[in-house]
């Protein structure tokens, strides 16, 4: 017996009784089909991860920073020298990146894990968006991951002032008067927002809502998510065919891969990777620290949100579009996206069957991107209509050809293998059949009845 053989027996052994006695495999969620191995299924697990390296990074954050706009009350001041006078949530930034080993690495992964993080969570919104993930029986799931998505907005512009520079100061401060223009909410929103309505009332509602509030609601909610994920499995992929099933069943995981330890590996190999590339742009290209509120050289700085934020920003510089109106606007966006489930009730879910969802899915995100490079270009630059016109009225004219091109294009070939399918299914809704398709005989047999639903 080599002692490969004996040392890979022991390692078994050893592993086998830890795994049994903690019950390691009834910790672990659900297993998952064979053709989940891509990252395109998981990501939302990369949001989770992204998550979950901000707390950890933001809690060691937490023993360097102070929430204060007073004068500093710790070493801080002292080894910035000159600059002593500036508020001491600004000075404890300047000097955890100045003055503590790594605490400027430290930082600047937070801040770009909290882009990481958001840009993620659009991925993840924008894939269950176009291939019908928010369908029956995933409503909730769907509801649960809006509100996450606001959060997760809400942490960004929390954070955002902080450490407390001009530039950070005075986009908030827009910021919390569009929010104050919602209608009752905004009313009823204000004294958390402002605390007493004081600099240091402000800051700190700012803190208590980015590092306990907002967290907490968001762990919440993502158990919620997880659960509900856990409840239903894991989509299918969607195709054009109108019988597909919309889950696996329970009886289906003994075919499947177990969560513990196959999946989990898959998942600490992107955790690490996203890990490794945190750190590698960190290292490389360092956030710098704008300067204080109330720098005298700092007074005239433009006011810019974090690109996250900028197409609202830019919106309000359009000709007639009121503070008002671009909230109202942005409100109204919010209401379908969450009630999106029960607008599109059909059960197709292939993208290219669901012509109207893609237009106005494919219009949104072209209008975002393009508001965002626009309010990073000229911030605060007043647009008149036919500049709007111009840029925006192109990404409209080209959905409204292309995506009723392939609509129309499948539409025929999709209708022929219902027919040939013989499978009496009726397509709800305004989809028009070409000839009546033959009475089904049997349900395929291959299916249990709960897969076989359409439901
Ligand atoms: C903080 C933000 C979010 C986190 C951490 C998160 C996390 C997750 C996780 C871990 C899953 C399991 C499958 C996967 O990894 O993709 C999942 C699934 C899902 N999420 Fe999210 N999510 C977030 C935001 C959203 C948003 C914004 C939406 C849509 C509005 C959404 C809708 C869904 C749906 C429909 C599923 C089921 C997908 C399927 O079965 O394939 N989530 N989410």
């Amino acid at each position: 017996m080599g002692f490969e053989h004996w040392f890979n027996r022991t390692l078994n052994r050893v592993w086998g009784f830890i795994e049994e006695r903690a019950g390691i495999p009834n910790w672990a969620l659900r297993p998952q089909p064979a053709f989940t191995f891509k990252p395109s299924y998981w990501t939302g697990a990369f949001v989770a991860n992204a998550f979950f390296i901000q707390v950890v990074t933001g809690l060691l954050l937490l023993l360097y920073y102070e929430p204060s706009v007073g004068p500093t009350l710790t070493a801080c001041g002292q080894a910035v020298g000159a600059l002593s006078q500036s508020p001491a949530a600004w000075c404890s930034t300047y000097y955890l990146i100045n003055s503590v080993p790594m605490g400027g690495l430290l930082l600047s992964s937070h801040l770009y894990g909290a882009y990481a993080m958001l840009f993620l969570a659009f991925v993840h919104f924008y894939r269950g968006y176009y291939l019908g993930a928010y369908k029956k029986p995933r409503e909730f799931s769907w509801m649960a991951g809006t509100v996450l998505l606001l959060l997760t907005l809400g942490m960004g512009f929390t954070g955002y002032v902080l450490p407390y520079t001009q530039i950070s100061l005075n986009a908030t401060n827009v910021g919390i008067v569009l929010a104050l223009r919602l209608p009752t909410l905004g009313a009823l929103t204000a004294p958390f927002l402002l605390g007493d309505g004081t600099p240091q009332g402000l800051l700190s509602r700012m803190f208590a809502l980015h590092v306990l509030v907002i967290p907490l609601a968001l762990g919440a909610l993502l158990y919620a998510h997880i659960a509900l994920f856990e409840s239903h499995g894991i989509a299918p992929p969607a195709t054009s065919d109108p019988t597909q099933r919309s889950r696996y069943v329970r009886s289906e995981e003994k075919e499947q891969v177990p969560f513990w330890p196959h999946i989990f590996f898959y998942m600490t190999k992107w955790a690490l990777l996203y890990l490794g590339l945190l750190f590698g742009i960190a290292a490389l290209w360092p956030w710098q620290l704008p300067t204080y509120v109330g720098n005298l050289t700092a007074i005239q700085s433009v006011t810019e949100p974090d690109w996250y934020f900028l197409w609202l920003f830019k919106l309000v510089d359009f000709y007639g579009v009121t503070p008002v109106i671009a909230v109202g606007a942005t409100t109204l966006l919010m209401v379908y996206v969450l009630l999106l489930p029960f607008l599109d009730r059909s059960p197709r879910r292939h993208p290219r069957d669901r012509p109207f969802v893609v237009i106005i899915g494919n219009t949104l995100l072209g209008f975002f991107i393009l508001l965002t490079v626009w309010g990073g270009l000229t911030p605060g630059v007043l647009i008149y209509p036919l500049g709007v016109a111009e840029r925006l009225g192109p990404i409209l004219l080209v959905n409204l050809i292309v995506v009723p091109a392939f609509y129309l294009r499948y539409r025929r070939s999709y209708q022929r293998r219902l027919i040939d399918r013989g499978s009496g299914y009726r397509l709800p809704g305004a989809y028009p059949i070409l000839g009546a398709p033959p009475r089904a005989t049997a349900a395929p047999a291959t299916r249990t009845s709960e897969a076989t639903s359409v439901d």
